[in-house]
Order: C-alpha cells, then structure tokens, then sequence
C-alpha cells in the first residue's frame, strides 16, 4: 500500500478522511483516522480563525500523527439586492413553515481567509488542502519555504494543470459521485460533472504530481479501483460521515444510512454552489424556483437561520444532507474500522487479483 503519497505525507495507508465543513470533521474523527494510519482532516472553511486554532490544538491534543487542515479559497460575494431581496421572500415561505422569524438580518459575511492561513502557519499544520480554487502564489509559497504540503481540489483535467502549474504538491481529483461541494473553478460546475472512473486517469496521464481519487470510494473495492487508474491515495467522506466520531446531525447520519444511490442531486439551493445532498423538501421545492440563487457566499449565509433551525428541530427536510453516490455503502462503524477494513479488503482483492492472473 505504499504509493507516493504515503511517502510524501509520512503515512501508513493511502486513506485520506476528506475535510468536511460544517461539522462533521470532529477532533475525535480525524485522530481516529490519523492514529489508524490514515490522514484525518480538519473541514475549516466556515471556521473562525480562533475556532480553526481551538481545533488544531484538540487535533494535537488526540494524535502525533500527520493530518491536514483544509481551506476553502475565497471567491468575490456577488449577487444584485433584486435578487437577493427575491430570495429573501421565498426563504420566508420555509421559515414561516418551520416557524421562524421572516426576514432576518443578513449578517455580512467577513473575509478571514487570510488570518486563517496564518493560523495555520502558526500552529505548524503540516499538510493544508484547499478547494474552490487556487490560493495565491504568496500563499502557496509561504507554506512550502515552511515545510507545509500543500493540495488542491480539481474537477476536470485543465484544474489539475493549472494546480499543477502553480506549484501544489498533490491534487484531489474530484469526481461528480462526490458528496459536498463542488471544487468546480475554471468553468460552470455543470460542464465539470466527471466521473471518477473517467477523471483519474486522464488526470494522472496530464500531470505529474501524485493524484488522490474522491468521489463515490467507500471500501476496498473503490480504493483497489482507484490505485488501477493511477491514484496515490483516495479521499472518502460520505464512509466517514455516519460514524460515531463524525458531528453530523443524528438526523443526518439516520439519513445517510438508509439512502440509495439515486438518493443524491447536485444543488445550488442551501449555498448558491453547486452541491451534491440527499434530496429533501427544501431541495425539491427550490427547483421551482423562478429567479435567480445569489452566488456562494451569499446564498449560504442567507439560508443559515433556516438550516439552523431545521437542525434544532431534527427535521432533515430542511437540512443540507451533503453526501455522494455510495450511500448504501455507508456504515455506523467507527472511523478507525473504516480504515481498517478498507485496507483488509484492498489487500484480500490485490492478492486474490494475482492469483487469478495466470502465470506466463
Ligand atoms: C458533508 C461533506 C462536506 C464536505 N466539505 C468539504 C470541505 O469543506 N472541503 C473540501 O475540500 N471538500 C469537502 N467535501 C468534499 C470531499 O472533500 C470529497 O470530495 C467527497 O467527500 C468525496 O466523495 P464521497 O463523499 O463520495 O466520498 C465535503 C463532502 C461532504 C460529504
């Protein structure tokens, strides 16, 4: 199982336990992962720089091991006061059915970024990935001349080249069965729905730096799959989302378990982002709608009370249910089991893969 990014990253197994903002990348989580011999990771992107450091120092407190911290690179809010005064009043139609206060101040959304990678400069986080795009140069380069190893996140092969290009140590090539966000920045998430299968190896051949598959990967079978296409690693969320150690919602987790593969859809509802959840009420009734979703961020801090108050209420059919396309392999196992079948399973297939070739 060794590959070059264990060897980059000082790891045992080529598992990383992908960054999930918002909640579920617990301390717990990702030391479990960490101390298992794969790579936990810290989803930082709606942190505060002072909850960003309260976390790396419980990582810290939890494992000697490496693990990673994750960024989301800040985009330009847009979105005209028509469209957002639009928005407002179809949002009140949620909250006036989980019975909240309409029209809430839109609390602005302030730009940390910046203090946020100094936190992490600080604290001497050894492996920091980013997604939404590329962090500047300056970034980029301040992390290595520290011995930081840096990642990005790619959708189609010309993301990768670019990253690539810029100067990262590893790439994400994030397939469209993928839960979360997409890492979409070069062209309308739309045009950038590559499925893992096809997006590994036309990026391996385009770049060369190691390449870690995420999209759809939940066991053995999805790991031995993506090491044959050419990755280095794999990064999996949705198998980490309904363990014990994850902060997921209950109401969440119980959803993950008992959801399909046709459960999910890419949306742009909860965030103005494309996404892909578990459909729900919110979701399907914001298909219809008519005008135009204001862009990420602005999106997402407008539909929080209304997310907020559905996870007060453990009513998931307003929540934001993020998760990919192998929900039915999701288990209530714990993180480090995780870890420790995947590799028992890629191992029994390896061997029993030789054996079925014959000798020449
Ligand atoms: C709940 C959730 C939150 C996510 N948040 C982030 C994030 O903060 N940063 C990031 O780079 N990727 C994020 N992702 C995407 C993952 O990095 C990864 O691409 C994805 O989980 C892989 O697909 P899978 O869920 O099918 O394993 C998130 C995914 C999920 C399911």
């Amino acid at each position: 199982m060794e590959t070059a990014l264990t060897r980059m990253l000082d790891l045992q197994y080529p598992i990383i336990q992908a960054p999930m903002a918002g909640g579920p990348t617990t301390p717990e989580l990702i030391a479990a992962v960490s101390n298992a011999g794969g790579l936990g990771s810290l989803g930082a992107g709606y942190l505060t720089p002072d909850q960003t450091r309260e976390a790396i120092k419980a990582i810290k407190q939890l494992t000697e091991r490496p693990f990673c911290v994750n960024l989301f690179v800040p985009e330009q809010p847009n979105g005209s006061s028509s469209a957002i005064a639009e928005m407002n009043g179809r949002l009140n139609r949620y909250r006036a059915e989980l019975g909240i206060d309409p029209n809430p101040p839109t609390p602005a959304s302030i730009e940390t970024f910046e203090e946020q990678v100094q936190v992490l400069l600080d604290e001497r986080v050894p492996i920091v990935s980013f997604t939404f795009g590329i962090p500047s140069l300056d970034i980029l380069h301040a992390m290595q001349q520290r011995g930081v190893i840096v990642i990005g996140t790619a959708t189609t092969v010309e993301e990768g080249m670019q990253l690539e290009a810029a100067g990262v140590d590893a790439i994400v090539a994030q397939g469209s069965e993928a839960g979360g966000h997409r890492g979409t920045f070069l062209t309308p998430a739309n045009d950038a729905l590559i499925g893992t299968m096809a997006l590994i190896p036309q990026m391996v051949d385009r770049v060369t730096v190691p390449v870690i598959a995420a999209g759809g990967i939940m066991d053995g079978r999805g790991l031995v799959a993506s090491l044959a296409l050419g990755a280095s690693a794999v990064q999996m969320g949705t198998a980490f989302l309904a363990c014990p150690e994850s902060g997921a919602h209950a109401a969440y987790k119980s959803k993950i378990l008992s959801s399909r593969e046709d459960s999910t859809d890419i949306t742009y509802a909860f965030s103005g982002k494309a996404a892909r959840g578990i459909r729900n009420h919110f979701m399907n009734s914001m298909r219809s709608y008519p005008g135009t979703i204001p862009a990420y961020p602005v999106q997402n801090t407008m539909t929080r009370d209304i997310r907020q108050a559905a996870a007060k209420a453990n009513n998931p059919a307003y929540m934001s249910l993020w998760a990919g396309q192998g929900t039915r392999l999701a288990t209530e196992r714990g993180a480090a089991d995780v870890v420790k079948q995947t590799i028992e399973q890629a191992s029994a297939l390896i061997s029993s893969m030789k054996k079925a070739i014959p000798k020449p």
